[in-house]
């Protein structure tokens, strides 16, 4: 080979290093255009989404309850008979249908007469589930209903099956819901209530299959029937009595319970998180890579196949499809912030989190018939929470911004949506880069995306059969890096925006999703 030659090779070389290193930096920034196409059916309307899928939990673990949505009333944090008025406000503001409360495990270790009267009698009890700490008991049934009340949500009471009798749980349940001259309601109107609250939802346990007792199906399905028959409706109140459903993968749970005991509950329960990691080793929740990005949006999917096993059972053994799901525990579960007490489960939550929020009421619309009450754990604090709040800093995590953004689904009518989407490879696996979730109220239809892909916007484009629309706006939840964060000294890092990359042509709907995001579109 001549000099000349060399030089040739040695450019040709160099050339397709450029060429290759430019692709991949190219297709690291996202350039690699990406299409999904499919169909709103406007035409072919089908079920409601019912705004209780929009549900949240408040336990007594951590600083959810206790320097977090309680301060009390002697407080220098500006509060309403002890209860937090920046935590009711934003809590006003996603319009939160339901609250489930005291557990959680709490529930089964929770004894309610240790929460009512002057506060100060009130005993000191161990919070043996989470950390051993002490509960004042502070809060209690008149504080939680009271917190009901300011933020316009129906109470979800969890009862005591584990280490409770049939008679406290019937005797709560007199005690909150009777409006006659008994002993009980009498006790109440002491206490500062007189009239009866309604109690729509009473869960009969919670995880009796673990921390709940540690039973066997068979046997709880014989306590469910016992102490559901104490469950008593009074005064026009009508409780809707929930049995303890699988947690995980256990079929045969569901089967039993629902083989035993279906014909004596309104519905049935079941929990799943995202860990995507060993109970014993979880993730961190911010300072991630792209593997752990994948990894939970792919496991958090599994919801979908979790909630589909349980329907199955169901639509066996209760065809007409009179008992209800309620997935009343659901979301991610890292590894505890450093420096945190591990028992509080006290976590951050990124932008990854709000993709998990999009995607799972995603699959919980497409089960509108059967899944009718999902609860996020939890509200304040804890776990995939809306709120952080340090002293009398209050932060607003990415997740709270989708649960704004998605209540037009609340109470709507869903549209069928039929979508191609690309893949989101990763490491030789593969989940949808986009998801798509469509509703009607009025005439207006609102269009939910999510764009899992970590790098690359994704072209979207949509036919509209029955969808009458001349105007598309909407708004969007992004930020340049997987992980980004509100924190108390940046709580404004990731925020809805006004978004201007969707438009309507040729009776389409065409948007450019960006990489890492969750859109909410308005058509009218
Ligand atoms: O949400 C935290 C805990 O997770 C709940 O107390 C329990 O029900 C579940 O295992």
């Amino acid at each position: 080979m001549t000099r000349r030659h060399l030089a040739v090779a040695r450019h040709f070389v160099w050339t397709l290093a450029l060429t290759l290193s430019l692709a991949c930096l190219a297709t690291a920034r996202g350039a690699e255009t990406l299409t999904a196409t499919g169909s709103i059916r406007g035409d072919q309307p089908g079920g409601q989404i019912s705004r209780h899928l929009y549900g949240h939990f408040a336990e007594h673990l951590g600083r959810c309850i206790y320097d977090g949505i309680w301060v009390g009333d002697d407080s220098d944090i500006p509060n309403t008979r002890g209860i937090r008025n920046d935590i009711v406000e934003a809590l006003r503001a996603i319009d939160i249908p339901n609250l489930r409360w005291p557990g959680g495990c709490y529930a089964d270790n929770y004894h309610w007469r240790d929460g009512i009267g002057p506060r100060d009698q009130r005993p000191k009890t161990i919070n043996t589930f989470w950390g051993d700490v002490i509960d004042t008991n502070a809060f209690g049934t008149h504080e939680f209903l009271d917190l009901c009340e300011l933020i316009g949500a129906e109470p979800y009471i969890a009862g005591n099956v584990g280490s409770g009798t049939p008679q406290e749980m019937r005797d709560w349940i007199e005690y909150m819901t009777f409006d006659g001259d008994s002993t009980l309601a009498n006790l109440r109107r002491e206490n500062g209530r007189e009239e009866p609250w309604k109690i729509p939802y009473f869960g009969v346990g919670n995880e009796n299959w673990g921390c709940g007792g540690n039973m066997r199906p068979e046997y709880y399905a014989d306590l469910y029937r016992r102490y559901a028959s104490y469950c008593n409706n009074y005064s026009g109140n009508r409780l809707r009595r929930v049995a303890c459903g699988p947690g995980g993968e256990d079929t045969n749970w569901t089967r039993v319970v629902m083989e035993r005991a279906g014909n004596r509950m309104q519905a049935l329960s079941q929990h799943y998180y995202t860990l995507a990691a060993p109970w014993s080793d979880k993730r961190p929740a911010t300072g991630f890579d792209e593997e752990a990005w994948f990894a939970i949006l792919r496991d958090c999917l599994k919801m979908e196949d979790r909630i589909a096993e349980t329907e199955a059972i169901m639509n066996e053994l209760d065809p007409r499809g009179r008992v209800k799901l309620y997935v009343d525990e659901w979301g991610t579960w890292y590894r505890g912030e450093p420096g945190s007490n591990p028992a509080f489960l006290y976590q951050q939550n990124s932008l990854r989190d709000a993709l998990v929020a999009a995607l799972t009421f995603h699959v919980f619309h497409e089960h509108t018939d059967r899944v009718k009450m999902a609860n996020i754990a939890q509200t304040v604090n804890v776990l995939q929470a809306m709120i952080l709040t340090e002293g009398e800093r209050m932060v607003l995590t990415p997740t709270y911004h989708v649960f704004e953004m998605y209540k037009v689904h609340h109470d709507s009518t869903r549209l069928p949506v039929e979508l191609e989407s690309p893949e989101y490879a990763h490491d030789g696996e593969g989940i949808p880069a986009v998801s798509v979730s469509a509703s009607r109220k009025g005439q207006v239809v609102h269009v939910s995306l999510a764009n899992t892909h970590a790098t690359n916007d994704v072209s979207v484009s949509l036919t509209l059969p029955g969808v009458d629309a001349s105007s598309v706006t909407g708004r969007v939840l992004t930020a340049d890096e997987l992980d980004a964060h509100n924190t108390f000294d940046q709580p404004e890092q990731v925020q809805p925006a006004e978004f201007s990359g969707a438009k309507l042509a040729d009776d389409k709907l065409e948007v450019k999703l960006p990489p890492r995001s969750v859109v909410v579109l308005e058509l009218k």
